[in-house]
């Protein structure tokens, strides 16, 4: 998601993890945000305000009483400036002290006038974490409405293995991002499929196709971010699970009609993005099917058609089908819209350069029952997965 046009405040204090966020800004950074940096003078023990001012072009504050600034009161300036304020990583220190509206430096100052979002992942050593004065302190920062990451096990600097890591950069950016995502889809309950199915021939073989799940990963993304309630069924693919979304890995087409049949009566919005295999064998053989002299045929029957089943079934849910074309896309997703009594479906021909599998782009076209095609321009999946949520958005009403 582009961050064009937002504030992100990062407050950085005094432990280990403090170095971490050198990347998290100039991620924050490449994304469009305007990033500004306030840390607590522990933290310039561990890396340097130089180092943000270089990534952010911002002037780094450390002090409250600091005169080298263009602001008239600075921690103000920025606790209104800021679009969203992560503190990370948050000691056990600064948790209480924001708990308790204690406010003695710029840091704590500044988040005790803002009022917007603000996020706050604990990283320190675990018996610091699990102290029952922190883990109070933590439930009153939620109280008051801050969001906790919450931290993750594994080796800590001071060699212990525990609870008490500061999670990586993309799980930062993943929470800044839902933060900063108009909240449009809230209370709807969006249903996504994606990747490949898998048909077993025997426990070794099967029958898939080129999918990786991308674009389905994509849509569960966008619309967990924008405030709905997801769930992502998705086939094997290498993908990572998305953030905030409920997960539920299938392999076979009749796992995913089970899936998404079974869930359908709770979905306001059904995203079939999912490349479901047409045909599946007629029988698993059991042990593994030794090669023999010539020829080789395997008998296939038709899968059921999840789209084609729930399609006229459908009460109050809108379903987005998609279609794979290599030619007369537009006349043949027109009849799959048509026959699966479709509200919408995004076509895309993989023989255009940039649409397809495997690639971060795509080509789409999106066509209504009312006779409605419009072609988007080439655009990054994340994109396309916005339009596609902006349009289903605007037909519901
Ligand atoms: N789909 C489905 N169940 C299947 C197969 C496909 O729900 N068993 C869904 C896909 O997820 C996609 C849409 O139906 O949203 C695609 O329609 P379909 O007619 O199956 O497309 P193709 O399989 O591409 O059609 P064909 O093989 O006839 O070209």
């Amino acid at each position: 998601m582009e961050l064009k046009g937002k504030c992100v405040l990062l407050g950085i204090t005094g432990g280990i993890a403090a170095y971490k966020m050198a990347g998290v800004a100039s991620a924050l950074k490449k994304q469009g945000a305007d990033v500004e940096v306030i840390m607590t003078r522990n933290a310039t023990q561990f890396i340097t305000p130089i180092t943000f001012e270089t990534l952010t072009g911002h002037k780094c504050m450390v002090d409250t009483f600091d005169r080298d600034f263009k602001f008239e009161v600075t921690h103000i300036e920025l606790a209104k400036k800021a679009d969203v304020i992560l503190v990370a990583p948050a000691t056990a220190n600064v948790i209480a002290k924001m708990a308790h509206g204690i406010a003695d430096d710029m840091l704590t100052t500044t988040v005790l006038a803002a009022g917007c979002p603000k996020l706050v992942a604990p990283a320190m050593n675990t018996g610091m974490l699990e102290n029952p004065i922190t883990q109070d302190n933590i439930r009153t920062l939620e109280r008051y409405g801050f969001t906790v990451i919450p931290s993750e096990s594994g080796l800590l600097a001071c060699h212990d293995v525990g609870k008490g890591r500061l999670p990586a950069d993309e799980v930062l950016l993943d929470y800044i991002h839902r933060a900063l995502a108009p909240k449009d889809l809230a209370g709807l309950r969006v249903t996504v499929t994606a990747g490949p199915t898998q048909e077993a021939i025997d426990p070794v073989r099967c029958l898939t196709n080129h999918s990786t799940g991308k674009m389905g990963y994509a849509v569960a993304r966008a619309a967990a971010l924008r405030g709905a309630q997801v769930t992502l069924i998705h086939g094997p693919t290498a993908l990572a699970p998305v953030r905030f979304a409920e997960d539920v890995p299938v392999v076979s087409a009749q796992e995913m009609y089970q899936a998404v049949t079974g869930r359908f009566a709770d979905t306001d919005i059904l995203v079939m993005a999912a490349a479901v295999a047409d045909y599946r064998p007629a029988s698993v053989a059991s042990d593994k099917v030794k090669k023999g002299e010539g020829e080789m045929s395997i008998p296939l029957v038709r899968t059921a058609d999840i789209l084609g089943t729930i399609g006229p079934q459908k009460t109050h849910q809108f379903l987005c089908g998609f279609s794979m074309e290599t030619r007369d896309m537009v006349a043949h997703s027109a009849e799959k819209l048509r026959k699966k009594n479709l509200d919408m479906i995004v076509a895309n021909n993989l023989k255009d350069p940039g649409a397809g599998f495997g690639v971060d782009t795509n080509l789409v076209t999106f066509l209504t029952p009312d006779g409605g095609v419009r072609q988007l321009p080439l655009m990054s999946k994340e994109a396309v997965a916005g339009a596609i949520l902006d349009e289903i958005l605007a037909r519901r009403g």
